[in-house]
């Protein structure tokens, strides 16, 4: 979906309306369908009224049939309208979510800051709804009222061309002034619609996202009152809305009224003075009747409209981000063969202004390992999300060879792996978590990542082994458990250079170290970068890169780190004695009687 914030609907129907002849041919299908429900009411007042006069059967005999054949188009051509319609807007719709969600995906995870979680689901799935409403009821309704109100002016003026004047004059007022009274009255709360019902559904969101921190702090009451009160906030513009509707329809049925009205006071005079035969005047009387029945749909049309420009100003708001990278035209692709990553005089940055990573020298070679360490906020996310072609860069970044911003980033994603601190685990089975890493594994290598990721004892445990459903967000699984997961689907999509963000950050120190020996042990073909605070477990690394405020600080070998002192070292030994009073804890008499002495 292109992005227009100054024309969102337009930007909508564009996206919608790929089904163009399917949603012609349904408007025409509607028009007949509409067209012979008014025609139904004219000629069955011919009828009615030339039988009243008693003629040879034979007269009525056309007529009689014309009923029977409109009453039969009428329900066929609405129900093909329908098919046809909804066919090519479900089909409009499918078309626009999956641009909406294409859009969103190249975005993430970088260029969605702007929103919140609750908000995202809303317009992927609220917003996006809303757009099957403008071919179904803003685009068809309005061609045809305009198709039949046109052919029925036509006939009105061909019988008489006064009635023909007037229904044309109350046609305009029912086909664009009524509907605009609504649109204007509604326009505000309707504006205001779309972002209420989001925030409603950001804060259900929420608050389930929060359940065990709201239960621990018994915040539900206070939780339930703000639910509550947007709650009443939606229904409050749900109440406006019905005001408009209701003013458009009444409005409608005083002009329909007027309509006849004004029919039988034209007609009458002319059939007194034989300008027109007797039979036609419930013909001219009748035909607005059914005519502003149709027209009388167009103020929800118009209601629905203005509801579509909210949810259609919210899509376009996605649609006009900024992309944090974009692919270049014609991309380079990676060598299958990786042949490691150099990157030269590299500066990155999250906000304008603000470097958070600067002048960053690294070579990388196939098969090595490399630890980048330093305190929080020293940029190693960063790299991390440079490396995955996430976030734009200055300097040169090249893996195997290929400067990354020349490459497809879905590319670059085939050969880099990254398994961050809280991988997302998927409401489905263990054994589809882990295929997501590779959709064509075979179960042989699901088994090997499985093993390789020593999740093999514990899913051996469950009743339903690998097809064990993890529950939303994991819920059911530990944290140690989660990390496994991941890793074996990182293990599944065999990566050549793999990223490690933190793996092992929320565990605690005796899991922490079995999850870092199972990485090492199961990536030890890999070429690895990991990046950590925790500085015990890298000392056999090969090269270790110390980051801080950005800039590279300190690198070489544990030992070479060792002896220069520094952050490193002090850190490392802070660890280390840690550690080793751990281990001495349960050693010591605490909590035993001591004997006297
Ligand atoms: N999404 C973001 N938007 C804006 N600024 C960001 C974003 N992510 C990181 N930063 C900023 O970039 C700088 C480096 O952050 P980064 O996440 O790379 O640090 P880190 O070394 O990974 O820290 P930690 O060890 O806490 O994970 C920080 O100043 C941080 O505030
Ligand atoms: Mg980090």
């Amino acid at each position: 979906m292109a992005a227009d914030l100054t024309h969102p609907v337009r930007s909508l129907w564009d996206a919608m309306s790929r089904q163009r002849r399917e949603l012609g041919v349904a408007g025409v299908m509607g028009a007949i369908a509409s067209g012979s429900a008014v025609a139904l009411l004219g000629v069955s007042a011919w009828l009615i009224a030339t039988a009243a006069q008693m003629p040879p059967v034979l007269t009525l005999t056309v007529a009689a049939v014309l009923v029977r054949t409109m009453a039969l188009s009428r329900a066929l051509f609405r129900y093909v309208e329908r098919l046809v319609g909804h066919d090519a807007a479900f089909r409009g719709l499918t078309q626009l979510r999956v641009s909406v969600y294409q859009r969103l995906e190249q975005l993430a995870p970088t260029g969605l800051r702007a929103f919140g979680r609750g908000d995202l689901l809303a317009r992927l799935v609220a917003d996006v709804d809303a757009a099957l409403d403008l071919p179904l009821r803003v685009v068809l309704p309005w061609v045809q009222a305009v198709l039949v109100a046109g052919a029925t002016v036509a006939f009105l003026a061909w019988l008489l061309p006064s009635v023909g004047l007037v229904i044309a004059v109350l046609s305009i007022v029912a086909v664009a002034l009524v509907p605009w009274l609504v649109s204007l009255t509604s326009r505000v709360a309707e504006a205001r619609m779309a972002p209420a019902r989001a925030e409603l559904t950001a804060m259900v969101v929420r608050a389930f996202d929060a359940t065990p921190e709201i239960a621990a702090f018994g915040t539900a009451p206070s939780v339930a009152a703000q639910v509550s009160s947007l709650d009443d906030r939606v229904t409050r513009l749900n109440g406006r809305e019905s005001f408009s509707l209701g003013l458009g329809g009444g409005i409608g049925t005083v002009v329909q009224g007027c309509a006849v009205t004004a029919a039988l006071v034209l007609a009458v005079p002319a059939v007194l003075d034989g300008r027109i035969e007797p039979v036609w005047l419930a013909v001219a009387a009748l035909l607005p009747l059914a005519l502003f029945d149709v027209l009388g749909t167009l103020p929800s049309s118009a209601l629905a409209y203005q509801r579509i420009r909210g949810s259609a100003l919210r899509l376009a708001e996605v649609a006009d981000l900024p992309l944090p990278v974009t692919d270049p035209r014609h991309p380079l692709a990676l060598p299958h063969a990786f042949t490691g990553v150099e990157i030269r005089g590299m500066r990155a940055r999250w906000v304008p202004d603000t470097l958070a990573l600067d002048d960053i020298d690294l070579s990388v070679a196939p098969g090595s390992r490399i630890a980048v360490v330093g305190p929080s906020g020293a940029g190693k996310s960063t790299l991390a999300a440079v490396l995955m072609g996430f976030l734009p860069y200055e300097g040169s970044v090249a893996v195997s060879g290929v400067e990354i911003r020349e490459a497809d980033g879905d590319d670059l994603r085939r050969h880099v792996g990254l398994l961050t601190q809280q991988a997302h685990i998927f409401d489905t089975t263990i054994a589809d978590n882990i295929r997501i890493g590779d959709p064509d594994a075979s179960d042989e290598s699901i088994e090997l990542a499985v093993a390789d990721a020593q999740l093999s004892s514990w899913i051996a445990r469950l009743p339903r082994g690998i097809d064990a459903p993890v529950g939303g967000f994991g819920l059911s699984v530990s944290g140690g458990e989660r990390q496994r997961i991941a890793l074996a689907r990182l293990l599944v999509a065999r990566r050549s250079f793999v990223i490690l963000d933190e793996p092992t950050e929320h565990l605690d120190g005796a899991t922490a170290d079995a999850l870092s020996r199972t990485m090492n042990a199961a990536l030890s073909d890999a070429t690895v970068l990991l990046i950590t605070h925790r500085l015990l477990g890298v000392e056999d690394f090969d090269l270790i890169v110390q980051l801080g405020k950005g800039r590279v600080v300190a690198r070489g070998t544990h030992d070479e780190l060792m002896r220069r002192g520094g952050w490193y070292a002090e850190q490392w030994t802070v660890e280390a004695e840690r550690q080793d009073m751990s281990r001495l804890l349960p050693e010591l008499p605490i909590g035993r009687a001591v004997p006297a002495p």
